[in-house]
């Protein structure tokens, strides 16, 4: 297991050793596709989703990833498991980028699955991880898969925050203010003494706010380091925003008996793969990065939203 492990380049090691990826969604936004298939499969430009999130948490020094899934959804586990009849034809045949990309996930670090029997909220999946835990784990870090937050790195700059400060770190990006009611939005304050100004300290945390209700812009991003307490707080909570047991209302629980939350606010850009929308859009922008695809991509772009796109046009070239 060590072997894999270490791979961080900017200090992650050591603050946290297990990154659970909650993966049990019925993915409703994406239907009819997610009939059969996973949404975290789908493909960014050709890498699943789920894979880039493990590239960025075994980057940031993960030795291990824990899925929580639901039943019948594990071809998402399936992703990271070696093919070797696969790798042997792919090698036969002299074929070795493919057989590098095939490797690339099995190889990233110990993958291993816990099931949600029911979907009783993002709180309830993550209080599923505790049961796989070694003792001496006393901080987790948790992957949204539906959010891409770019470039990567920020799990590291909330390593060195937990360090400093101690508690729990979540990542926070400023939203338009319309849109403050799809998140868990964060009651901040400045730190007095701090060096970093994107480093804030948390006082509150409210799941998916009515606009008037919203304490501020600064929302969650989909990634989250918690301290171990997050279990103990996972068990005292009520269902809250749509009935469902939030991760947000046990964050907010271990605020208000004095346990030190802070975010850290990520400027770069971010995707939302969770709807067909924004995973079009992180399409794109990976596809736009790769050398095979995005000279060809960007000129047909520009052909299509130019003036002389003409839908009544067929070309077939
Ligand atoms: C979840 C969290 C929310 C967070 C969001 C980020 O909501 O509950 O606090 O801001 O992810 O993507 P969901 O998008 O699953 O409704």
């Amino acid at each position: 297991m060590t072997a894999k492990a270490g791979r961080s380049a900017n200090g992650g090691v050591g603050v946290f050793r297990t990154a659970v990826v909650p993966a049990a969604g019925l993915g409703t936004r994406f239907l009819p596709v997610t009939k059969t298939v996973p949404k975290e499969l789908l493909p960014v430009v050709d890498t699943p989703g789920i894979e880039l999130v493990a590239t960025e948490a075994a980057d940031s020094g993960a030795e291990r990833l824990v899925i929580v899934t639901s039943p019948g959804k594990d071809g998402v586990v399936a992703h990271f498991v070696e093919d070797l009849v696969l790798e042997g034809t792919l090698a036969a045949r002299g074929k070795m980028e493919a057989l590098e990309k095939v490797r690339r996930a099995p190889g990233l670090l110990d993958v291993s699955a816990v099931i949600q029997e029911e979907p009783l909220g993002l709180g309830h999946a993550v209080a599923q991880a505790e049961a796989v835990l070694d003792d001496d784990e006393d901080a987790i870090a948790v992957l949204l898969p539906d959010d891409l937050v770019l470039p990567s790195g920020v799990l590291d700059v909330m390593s060195r925050v937990r360090r400093k400060r101690g508690g729990s770190v979540l990542c926070a990006i400023d939203v338009p203010k319309e849109q403050v009611s799809a998140y868990g939005v964060f009651d901040v304050e400045v730190l007095p003494d701090a060096v970093n100004p994107n480093v804030l300290r948390v006082n509150g945390m409210v799941e998916k706010p009515a606009l008037a209700d919203a304490p501020s812009t600064y929302a969650a991003a989909g990634r989250y380091l918690l301290d171990r307490a997050i279990f103990d707080a996972l068990r005292r909570i009520e269902p809250g925003a749509g009935g469902e047991l939030q991760l947000t209302d046990a964050i907010a629980l271990l605020i208000a008996e004095g346990h030190p939350v802070h975010v850290v606010v990520h400027r770069g850009s971010r995707h939302d793969l969770g709807n067909p929308g924004g995973y079009l859009r992180a399409a794109v922008d990976f596809a736009l990065e790769r050398e095979e695809y995005g000279p060809a991509l960007r000129e047909w772009l520009q052909h299509r939203l130019g003036p002389d796109w003409d839908p009544q046009l067929t070309t077939y070239d």
